[in-house]
């Protein structure tokens, strides 16, 4: 009787076809959320799957499921995965690596000879990135019953498409998926992912059993002013919304960006209206994304980042839009030592991280056990083009989801493999 094994060229093969969809010139990925590319991304996975044997399915929130049927249709599933979309400038291994390794595992899983006793899903959630449509994670979020879908539904994207009509349409072309309810119960949820950090490959480890995710704040900041003829309005009457931003800016690098050595902080994206050389800017948005590990210093800087922005506004006007407030949060300890056992089985090399970047996980943990299985990157480069993991790696850390993923969908698959 065969255990399961993860076909590794099966699963590059998968890596580079999905890198295909929505490919830049300069080796990257641009997938965004609910896009033409992304929906490439799902015709290509469910397809696979499908020849599989297994079945496609989604939900109101976009999300997509490939369910490899168990033998006790009462036990609760176990799902595995991650997202599809990408950063606009973004690598081939962030989220889709989860989503490939998640469909190998269960690929394999098949062509065994074990049978899993409850479901074993393998899921991409809807908009993880949060780049064309923010906040992101909003799959996971509905799915958890953090956001609603009516909240979800009325974001809109910089062309001023909303989600509601993005989804629309994505339900009219993937229109024979049976429809799933939203946060259907589970037993357990495992994600893999590339670090998108150093640690892994300064200590030459190849699997991370992550502890938990660091917490992140972000908002929409807007400063509204006066437009004006850049020639002939005096300096002294001005409402430069443009120069408001600039006091706000300054004041927040070097106060919230320099508090301590953990902290992260980064205005990302800048609007500037009208944006034209010869008017005073009326008007600028811009985000802004805090990160840190220790929730009151967390909870501290947001409050001193939100008085920044105050203090500096006038003569202009601020609005504040909070986005994303999630705290940090702690993984299953079970759930844990089963990977670091999978792990020590195939004698992979292996440590207990903190993630710094932000995952679905952080939804699923409060509704079932939930963890995450890092694999290296090369120079811990993520949301860049040239993103990078050896394919060995890639290997290593779905042969642990699936090891993982056997103890605790089978009774017999317990013991060595
Ligand atoms: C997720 O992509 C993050 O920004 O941490
Ligand atoms: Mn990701
Ligand atoms: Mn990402």
């Amino acid at each position: 009787m065969g255990m399961p094994r993860i076909d590794g060229d099966r699963l590059w093969a998968s890596l580079l076809a999905l890198a295909e969809c929505g490919a830049t010139a300069k080796g990257g990925v641009n997938r965004q959320a609910l896009s033409a590319e992304e929906h490439a991304a799902w015709r290509l996975v469910i397809g696979w799957a499908r020849d599989a044997g297994l079945t496609a399915s989604t939900d109101a929130a976009g999300n997509l499921f490939l369910t490899l049927p168990g033998s006790d249709p009462q036990a609760l599933p176990v799902l595995t995965g991650s997202h599809l979309d990408s950063q606009p400038t973004g690598g081939r291994f962030d989220g889709v690596y989860g989503v490939a390794a998640a469909l190998e595992a269960l690929l394999a899983l098949a062509e065994s000879d074990v049978r899993p006793v409850c479901d074993v899903i393998a899921v991409a959630w809807m908009n993880e990135e949060g780049s064309r449509f923010a906040p992101g994670m909003m799959g996971s979020q509905a799915f958890a019953g953090v956001m609603s879908m009516a909240e979800i539904e009325a974001v809109r994207d910089a062309q001023g498409i909303s989600v509601a009509e993005a989804l629309a349409e994505q339900m009219a072309v993937f229109a024979e998926l049976p429809r799933r309810s939203l946060g259907f119960p589970l037993a357990a949820y495992l994600e893999a992912h590339i670090e998108q950090g150093p640690v892994l490959e300064a200590r030459e480890k190849v699997i991370g059993m992550v502890t938990g995710i660091q917490g992140k704040k972000t908002w929409e900041i807007t400063l509204s002013g006066m437009e004006g003829h850049a020639g002939t309005l005096a300096m002294a009457d001005r409402e430069d919304a443009l120069a408001a931003f600039s006091r706000i800016a300054q004041r927040l690098y070097e106060e919230i960006g320099g508090h301590d050595t953990m902290v992260k902080f980064t205005i990302g994206r800048l609007r500037v209206e009208p944006n034209a050389p010869s008017v005073v800017p009326a008007k600028v948005v811009f985000s802004i994304d805090l990160r840190h590990p220790d929730n009151p210093v967390l909870e501290h800087l947001g409050q001193r980042l939100l008085a920044i922005c105050t203090e500096q506004t006038a003569p202009c006007r601020v609005a504040v839009k909070a986005l994303v407030d999630a705290p940090s949060n702690l993984f299953d300890a079970d759930l844990q030592a089963q990977i670091e056992a999978s792990a020590k089985r195939r004698e992979i090399p292996s440590l207990h991280l903190l993630s710094a970047a932000g995952h679905d996980a952080r939804y699923m943990a409060p509704l079932c056990p939930s963890a995450m299985i890092f694999i290296p990157c090369k120079g811990g480069v993520s949301h860049a083009e040239h993103e990078w993991a050896e394919p060995t790696h890639v290997t290593a850390g779905a042969q642990v989801l699936l090891d993982t993923l056997l103890t605790l969908c089978t009774d017999t698959s317990r013991g060595e493999p």
